[in-house]
């Protein structure tokens, strides 16, 4: 526990939650006290919001765009080369050595989308009809995909509390066909990495880290898609640093980087890569092309410089939003693989039963605090298109398989991470919340929180 912490939890223990004046916030102090705390008619039943102009929660990136950006992107006008490959100090070049570096790996690629970066991450694994992956029930539509149009099969495993893919249940979906896991960090909080590692490690299988809701998220120290075999990461515009739209394939592994490589630009292996790769080891194989055009690199590299400081104003803003909250009698947060390196885009509690989600968020919309269930993924084996196995081609390798045949998607085949998610919402946190409403969300979620208790 931290010093802070301790003398805040002293504090309230010396006056009694109920009688302080004030709930100290990191640094700052928290409007309302106690004393009011849990008395006062809750703005959905009639009462007065604490919020008159609901707090909104706008994409991060944008919110960063300054000179920086537009210096990066004038100069590609000026230059008329757009296309990246043969262009001296390209835009999209410096984004990946930049991002590179900043995550602490050997190599990325800029590629096109988080969407495409999976693909072309398991391209480069060898993923092919008749392997095996594993994936979260809860995760976007693009893991499973880029496995399908591998001809491969996704199999999924529950997630925990932690809302990431549950260790515990990774073991018993391991088969001889089983080639990879894709932990996806998610909603900002980061997979056991150490849990999962140990795993594939003992079976012998790749390890791809989707970051593309956890870009600038650390993992005991470590960034995340620096920590497997491979990681990749999509900057669409709802995501940390955005372009609106782009992604991005890391690796330490030079042969690794090479197959993504020449699959990401139609088999190529262009300069300076070229050079770096010694001339290269492997062949050209089927590829396709999903290069990141000079623009969005132009964008990505002006947004990479900000991505720290982007990350440390919402964990900042969370931290306070957790500490402030922690004294709840039965409160029950996210949990969290590393609590420091955790994102923190959102204060996930997690309540006894749907019905007291619902009513808890309800109301706290009510107060003008933006709260919802989790978002931005889906529980994949639940969806119609997914538990139909409806691919581009009747006969798609996936399903053909015996096992592909035999898999059974569907709500039955992950009971648990329906259950978690039907119980679970939070506070959409922003790196640009001030202060005051920082202190908003806290007065809120104590107000909702104390009288639902009570
Ligand atoms: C976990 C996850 N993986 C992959 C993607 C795909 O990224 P993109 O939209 O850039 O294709 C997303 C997009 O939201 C995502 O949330």
């Amino acid at each position: 526990m931290s010093e802070k912490m301790k003398n805040r939890r002293e504090f309230l223990a010396a006056v009694g939650a109920a009688g302080a004046a004030s709930i100290l916030v990191g640094s700052g102090e928290v409007r309302g006290g106690p004393a009011s705390e849990g008395k006062a008619r809750l703005a959905i039943d009639g009462g007065t919001p604490v919020r008159k102009k609901p707090l909104s929660s706008p994409p991060y990136g944008p919110q960063f765009y300054d000179d920086v950006e537009k210096k990066e992107l004038i100069e590609v006008l000026e230059s008329k080369s757009p296309f990246r490959w043969g262009v001296p100090g390209s835009k999209a070049l410096k984004f990946e050595k930049a991002y590179a570096k900043h995550i602490g790996v050997k190599y990325a690629i800029g590629v096109t989308s988080g969407t495409t970066a999976l693909y072309t991450a398991m391209a480069a694994i060898g993923i092919g009809p008749g392997d095996e992956v594993i994936l979260p029930a809860w995760t976007w539509y693009a893991d499973y995909d880029a496995v399908v149009l591998c001809g491969s099969l996704p199999v999924f495993a529950e997630i925990d509390e932690s809302l990431a893919i549950d260790p515990n249940d990774i073991e018993a979906r391991i088969t001889p066909r089983t080639k990879a896991i894709v932990p996806s960090h998610l909603q900002g909080g980061v997979a056991d990495m150490d849990a999962i590692l140990a795993i594939a490690r003992k079976h012998k299988l790749f390890v791809v880290e989707d970051c593309a809701q956890c870009c600038g998220g650390r993992y005991k120290g470590r960034y995340v898609g620096s920590i497997g075999d491979m990681g990749i990461n999509s900057f669409q515009l709802s995501k940390t640093i955005t372009a609106g739209e782009g992604g991005a394939v890391t690796t330490n592994d030079p042969k690794l980087f090479e197959r993504a490589l020449r699959f990401h630009s139609v088999g190529s292996l262009p300069s300076p890569y070229k050079e770096e790769l010694n001339g290269g080891l492997l062949a050209a194989f089927a590829s396709c092309n999903f290069r990141m055009n000079e623009f969005t690199g132009a964008v990505l590299f002006g947004q990479v410089q900000k991505l720290d400081a982007i990350s440390k104003a919402v964990r900042n803003n969370n931290r306070k939003v957790r500490e402030g909250i922690a004294d709840l009698p039965g409160l029950k947060l996210r949990k969290s693989a590393d609590t420091e390196g955790d994102l923190g885009m959102t204060v996930f509690l997690t309540m006894e039963t749907k019905q007291r989600r619902d009513k808890f968020l309800r109301a706290l919309r009510a107060e003008g605090i933006s709260a919802s269930p989790p978002g931005g993924s889906v529980v994949l084996p639940s969806d119609t298109r997914i538990e139909n196995k409806l691919t581009i081609h009747p006969d798609w390798p996936t399903f053909q398989t015996p096992q592909g045949k035999a898999i059974q998607y569907g709500a039955d085949s992950c009971p648990r991470t329906i259950d978690i998610l039907d119980r679970t919402g939070g506070v959409l946190m922003n790196p640009m919340h001030t202060d005051e409403d920082v202190k908003d969300i806290v007065t809120a979620i104590r107000k909702v929180y104390l009288a639902m208790v009570g």
